[in-house]
């Protein structure tokens, strides 16, 4: 069994750098810090975590409005971070350890400290006036049509320049405008900065609101349910452009051998997201499936989640799933609130969920060790959209930084950083770090799990169940989320799927202690409430 291209089947774990790892005492994560903990990610032995790749959240210089995502220069690094040699170094320690490195590449929009913009609103002839999309104001003086920023609080995504009388267009802050994906030019300078990337020796890009980029040319209002699902909006999505433009960035991608281009495109509806694959899969090779972020925690919400991808994946496509990002709750914190034990319970499963559906997991730094939103008080509010915190910094020990920084974090501490942290966890067999770990490290050297197919099994409502299997090798996975004890007829279940199977072994659990190499008896399988297993069928 070939397990194909490294993307499919490896684990990607989401860096945001500034919450890291702090190497110099200035309350910011780094790349060198970064490079030091590269072991911990994967030291090539199961007592590090295991990660095939790293995705790493901008670190070019910015004014940091939207830290990071508001980028002044796409071919530097900000003095907060670092310096390029500091990522030539990081990328060449972690190659030495077989870890992959993307890095997020932001087309839709630049900084307006970015000397393209500068240029673009000195005059109305400027020969970067193109390059931004700049139009009149409506007949009363008002922005040119009802578009909004998708964050909330700014309101229309148009901001007057009075010196030029011309309103410019910002699907975010007034700080990030949008590039004007209509112009030639601006299509070769983005695919020129990929090549700068690729030739430093990236192994691929994580595309920022890949969605967006094309939007309706006439500037046409956006219908009043803009915000419904299937609504037809003409802020993004624009087909066919959106299309033209990402097959361009595969070309530029496919210059160089193995890389990849895995797209954030938020869409809520399957059907929409799988379209970025390209009809002839010649577009992104992974399109972010967020299904799982709004899901309630209940066994039918993830069957459907997870059925209604694979239905509408064309073939030869390859899913992905993800439990959080720096955008949004953690999924510690998401699954029950109100009761931290169930809470981490909750955490384990989804994280075995994750790790063992066809597909490839996107690990958010902190989820290994259960790490919850952080609590942050008025005064030390610095997004703009409500998302400090799931960016609290990574708690690596207890103590007065949390093994994070020396100095002032730029975001307070997660009130549980002296119990949840790595440290405490990493030589606790029964902790959610050492589970992550096992399981990441189960998953390697299962081809099923990396490669195989995937069939959803059905033996009751709050019971999630799926086989996994490619030639010679057969897993069911069993996950609860009644919180109840009960016993699990698999035997039934792998029949309606059409498979013959009696017995089997717990081969992984989210329960410490669970997993034996016993032979069991597939038709009463003991399933603890708010546990999974994983069973090898005989
Ligand atoms: C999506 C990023 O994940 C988010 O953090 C950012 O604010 C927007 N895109 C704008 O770049």
């Amino acid at each position: 069994m070939t397990l194909g291209d490294w993307w499919r089947h490896g684990v990607v774990y989401q860096i945001y750098p500034r919450s890291f790892q702090d190497s110099n005492g200035d309350g910011i994560g780094d790349l060198p810090g970064i490079t030091s903990r590269l072991d911990y990610l994967n030291d090539g032995t199961p007592g590090s975590l295991g990660v095939d790749a790293i995705w790493i959240s901008p670190f070019y210089p910015s004014p940091q409005l939207d830290f990071g995502y508001d980028v002044a220069d796409y071919t530097d690094v900000d003095p907060d971070y670092g310096t390029l040699a500091d990522f030539d170094e990081l990328v060449s320690e972690a190659h030495r350890r077989g870890i992959r490195v993307i890095v997020d590449f932001v087309p839709n929009h630049t900084s307006d400290r970015h000397r393209w913009f500068v240029e673009s609103r000195s005059s109305r002839d400027n020969p970067k006036r193109g390059w931004y999309v700049w139009r009149d104001p409506a007949p009363d003086g008002g922005p040119p049509n009802n578009w909004r920023s998708t964050f909330a609080r700014v309101g229309s995504a148009w901001t007057l320049d009075p010196a030029t009388g011309q309103y410019y267009l910002h699907s975010f802050l007034p700080g990030q405008p949008d590039l004007e994906w209509w112009n030639e030019d601006v299509r070769a300078a983005m695919n020129d900065v990929l090549r700068f990337w690729l030739d430093r020796g990236v192994d691929g890009f994580r595309i920022d609101v890949a969605h967006k980029m094309a939007k309706d040319p006439d500037l046409g209002d956006n219908p009043p349910d803009a915000d419904a699902p299937g609504a037809r909006r003409r802020d993004e999505d624009w087909e066919p452009a959106i299309h033209e433009i990402l097959r361009q960035f595969r070309r530029t991608i496919d210059g160089y051998d193995d890389r990849l281009a895995v797209g954030e495109v938020f869409i809520l509806d399957p059907r929409r997201v799988v379209r970025y694959y390209g009809d002839a899969l010649d577009e992104l090779q992974l399109a972010f499936n967020f299904s799982f972020l709004r899901q309630p925690w209940r066994a039918p919400a993830f069957r459907e989640a997870v059925s209604l991808y694979e239905a509408a994946l064309p073939a030869g496509a390859w899913p992905d799933y993800a439990l959080s990002n720096h955008d949004h709750s953690r999924a510690r914190s998401r699954y029950d609130p109100a009761d931290p034990m169930r809470a981490l319970r909750r955490a384990r499963v989804a994280m075995l969920m994750l790790l063992t559906l066809r597909g490839t997991p996107f690990l958010y730094q902190g989820e290994e060790i259960g790490q919850a939103d952080g609590e942050v008080p008025p005064e030390r509010v610095v997004d703009v959209d409500g998302r400090d915190p799931e960016r609290t910094p990574m708690q690596w020990a207890a103590g007065p930084g949390a093994g994070f920084t020396t100095g002032e974090p730029w975001l307070p501490l997660g009130r549980e950083a002296n119990t949840v942290n790595v440290a405490a966890q990493s030589s606790d067999p029964d902790s959610m770090l050492s589970f992550t770990r096992r399981a990441i490290w189960f998953r390697k050297s299962s081809a099923a799990l990396r490669a195989g197919t995937i069939r959803i099994l059905d033996p009751e409502p709050d019971v999630l169940a799926y086989l996994r299997e490619v030639d010679g090798e057969r897993l069911a996975v069993a996950l609860d989320f009644s919180g109840r004890d009960r016993r699990v007829d698999l035997v039934t279940a792998l029949r309606g799927a059409g498979v013959d199977a009696r017995r089997g072994a717990v081969v992984l659990a989210t329960e410490a202690g669970a997993a034996a190499a016993t032979s069991i008896d597939l038709q009463a399988v003991e399933l603890r409430g708010d546990s999974g297993i994983v069973v090898r069928l005989a």
